[in-house]
């Protein structure tokens, strides 16, 4: 009977089982600290949905749509399967088609993660708190795989091949296209994306790989620096670190906590390598009677067990009561590591016994939650089902994303535990025949190096152990980072709280300021010139580039030897100019001529629309000194040339080409003859 009990409670702690699992037998990982949703079905007596003042989901619609299984191989995959159905929410009751201010009403653009998708349709407090201010309509989409956005049905398990961020995101820039058009949207539309965790890290890289879908990030408790290869190194060590943290002083903890906590590692070795020691630890530590406790592998499962309750109240480690950790099944206390801290704030007249107690009683404020767990068992296998669903996070580690997590009993609070990749491959090869890459995510995703990038708001709480694989250092003005120091994961995207701290009341207002600055340049983004209006002339050349002709005219006319050349690098100087040379008086003559060409060119490479265009008006031409007989230096000529076939070239051949191309769309079909498919070479 009791065990009974125990079984169904344990269930909770599925995901730590797997993970538990996997940190024994397969790669060492850590899953991002949500997912845990499937396996987790069980009816639970105090199911609290405390984070939920109404019913969201009501408020939404739920959607289906056939997504493409793969996006980047056309070649019809096996079985003949090419789609599966992917759910997604739209609420919409506060988008405004145009805003006061006459933007177009924003898409808030939750990208799923690895869970059900309702999980952070209850939980993106941020994106409902803003929907109403922005006149936004809210997007929930469903990542492939999770949830029930799965491929294969029961199958699925045969067909892994296509879960991978690539592909989600694929995913969800079709339907952020398709909602454009459902809903008629105007092109300055802006799309900002939200996401946490493994959520937050698709929002970062979606606005790096499809910025013209994307207009914002909101990233948040994104560790996209977690991984192998990056320079510097990631410090495989700082998620345990982190976690350590957490149950320090510092970080409001019982003094005695941290050392209590190593101290038990100890226990476990001196009282693991006999039967009758186990027997004491099983006793101590509260585990259910016929628990396995057989050998020192137990033990060791033991303690990764023990540990990942850690770990997980770390990422839930939120100032107040919060479900969100426990994927809605049951709240943790309000700063649950402090909690478990509690009992493990006593002394030095401490027995072994009382220290195994002290510890169990700690875990327990994660593994029974719900008060209802008579006793523990960490080796309780899950239902088929559960490990079913359980493990895709892990086959996209292995696939795609491998994270290195060690520990080392120094400056953590764990034991030695230093990544092994050898390992960590064979398991994957083992679990999923998958030979792990593990430079890919860095390699895929730029690692340190995405200056190139924009309109990114990275935030990272402290108390959230994933931090250290976080960007927590602004990289440019347009990719800030900020940081919550009383922030577990994600906080900044819960609702708002009364006991949040400033920090996180702050960064939610500088998310949202960051925002509006996205949707007017959204806004402001004029649509290019269009080849098929039939005007003859070319579409303005840049500015940037005007502005650097114009430097070059000035500096070969002598005009600023000491300022103005706009920052010209000393080879164009050379190239173009003169002022440099010591203007001898024989050489004067010459120096003119060779200045007046130098300007007449650089004026004509301006496009005429520059300061100093006088001289090539005045030659009598057009604007852009091509219509006054070519004159002047032979790279002018030459240009002129070049821009009369250019201009006779749009009207000529692609204009028209675009008109047909325009009909065969309207005609609602696309044609496979002729010069639609003629090879560019
Ligand atoms: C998806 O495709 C199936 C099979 O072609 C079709 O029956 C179904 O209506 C489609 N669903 C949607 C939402 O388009
Ligand atoms: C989200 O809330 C709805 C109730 O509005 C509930 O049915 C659903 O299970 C919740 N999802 C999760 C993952 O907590
Ligand atoms: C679980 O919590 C209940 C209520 O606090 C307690 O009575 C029970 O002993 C706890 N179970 C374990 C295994 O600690």
């Amino acid at each position: 009977m009791a065990n009974r009990v125990a079984l169904a409670a344990l269930v909770l702690a599925v995901a730590s089982l797997t993970e538990v699992h996997a940190m024994l037998t397969g790669p060492r990982h850590i899953r991002l600290g949500d997912g845990r949703s499937r396996q987790l079905q069980r009816p639970f007596s105090s199911v609290a949905t405390h984070s939920l003042r109404k019913d969201l989901l009501a408020q939404c619609k739920l959607n289906w749509r056939n997504a493409s299984l793969d996006h980047f191989s056309r070649v019809p995959p096996a079985g003949d399967i090419t789609t599966f159905p992917q759910r997604y929410f739209v609420c919409a009751s506060h988008w405004q088609r145009e805003t006061a201010d006459g933007t177009p009403g924003p898409v808030f653009f939750y990208l799923g993660n690895e869970a059900d998708v309702t999980l952070y349709l209850n939980n993106t407090g941020l994106m409902w708190e803003s929907a109403a201010d922005f006149g936004a309509m809210l997007v929930f989409a469903e990542h492939r795989y999770y949830g029930e956005s799965v491929p294969y049905g029961k199958a699925v398990k045969k067909h892994m091949g296509y879960l991978s961020a690539e592909q989600a995101m694929a995913d969800y820039a079709q339907l952020i296209m398709e909602l454009k058009e459902q809903y008629q949207m105007p092109p300055s539309t802006a799309v900002i994306g939200f996401g946490g965790s493994y959520g937050g890290m698709l929002a970062a890289w979606m606005r790096l790989k499809y910025p013209h879908v994307l207009d914002g990030a909101i990233a948040a408790s994104a560790p996209i620096w977690n991984f192998l290869g990056e320079v510097p190194a990631f410090d495989p060590g700082s998620f345990a670190k982190g976690v350590t943290y957490d149950a320090s002083e510092l970080a409001g903890s019982a003094p005695a906590c941290v050392d209590n906590v190593k101290a038990t590692w100890d226990l476990l070795a001196s009282y693991g390598g006999d039967d009758a020691g186990r027997k004491f630890l099983a006793g101590g530590l509260r585990l259910c009677p016929g628990v396995p406790l057989k050998s020192a592998g137990d033990v060791e499962y033991l303690r990764a067990w023990l540990g990942a309750a850690w770990d997980y109240m770390a990422m839930g480690n939120f100032p107040y009561p919060s479900s969100y950790i426990t994927n809605g099944h049951g709240l943790l206390p309000a700063f649950p590591v402090r909690a478990a801290c509690e009992p493990l704030a006593g002394g030095d007249d401490w027995s072994d016994a009382d220290l195994l107690d002290a510890m169990a009683a700690a875990v327990g404020v994660f593994y029974n939650h719900t008060g209802d767990l008579a006793c523990f068992d960490p080796f309780a296998g899950t239902d088929p089902d559960s490990d079913h669903d359980a493990n895709w996070w892990d086959y996209q580690w292995c696939a795609e994303m491998l994270m290195p997590f060690a520990k080392d009993g120094d400056s953590d609070m764990f034991w030695p535990e230093p990544f092994d990749l050898g390992a960590s491959v064979e398991a994957c090869q083992d679990n999923w025949g998958v030979t792990p890459r593990p430079l890919w995510a860095t390699t895929q995703w730029g690692g340190r190096r995405i200056a190139a990038g924009s309109n990114i708001v990275f935030s990272n709480g402290l108390l959230d152990p994933w931090h250290g694989g976080g960007v927590l250092e602004d990289i440019s003005d347009s990719m800030p980072a900020v940081i919550i120091p009383e922030g577990a994961h994600h906080l900044d995207l819960m609702f708002s709280h009364p006991d949040d701290p400033l920090s996180v009341i702050e960064v939610r207002k500088f998310q949202r300021e960051s925002i509006r600055d996205w949707i007017q340049q959204a806004a402001q983004q004029s649509p290019s010139v269009d080849p098929t209006s039939g005007s003859s002339s070319l579409p303005a050349a840049g500015g940037r580039f005007r502005q650097w002709a114009a430097a070059a005219a000035a500096a070969g006319a002598g005009a600023s030897a000491t300022a103005g050349d706009g920052g010209m690098r000393d080879s164009h100087r050379q190239a173009h100019g003169s002022m440099q040379r010591p203007l001898r008086q024989h050489q004067q003559q010459r120096g003119q001529h060779e200045q007046q060409q130098q300007q007449q060119h650089a004026v004509a490479m301006a496009g005429g629309r520059v300061d100093g265009a006088e001289a090539a008006v005045a030659e009598g031409g057009a604007a852009d000194g091509c219509g006054g007989g070519g004159g002047g230096c032979p790279v002018h000529r030459a240009w002129c040339a070049v821009r009369g076939w250019a201009a006779a070239a749009w009207r000529q051949v692609w204009a028209p080409q675009a008109e047909v191309e325009g009909d065969a769309r309207a005609r609602g079909r696309g044609r496979s003859e002729g010069h639609f498919s003629r090879r560019l070479g």
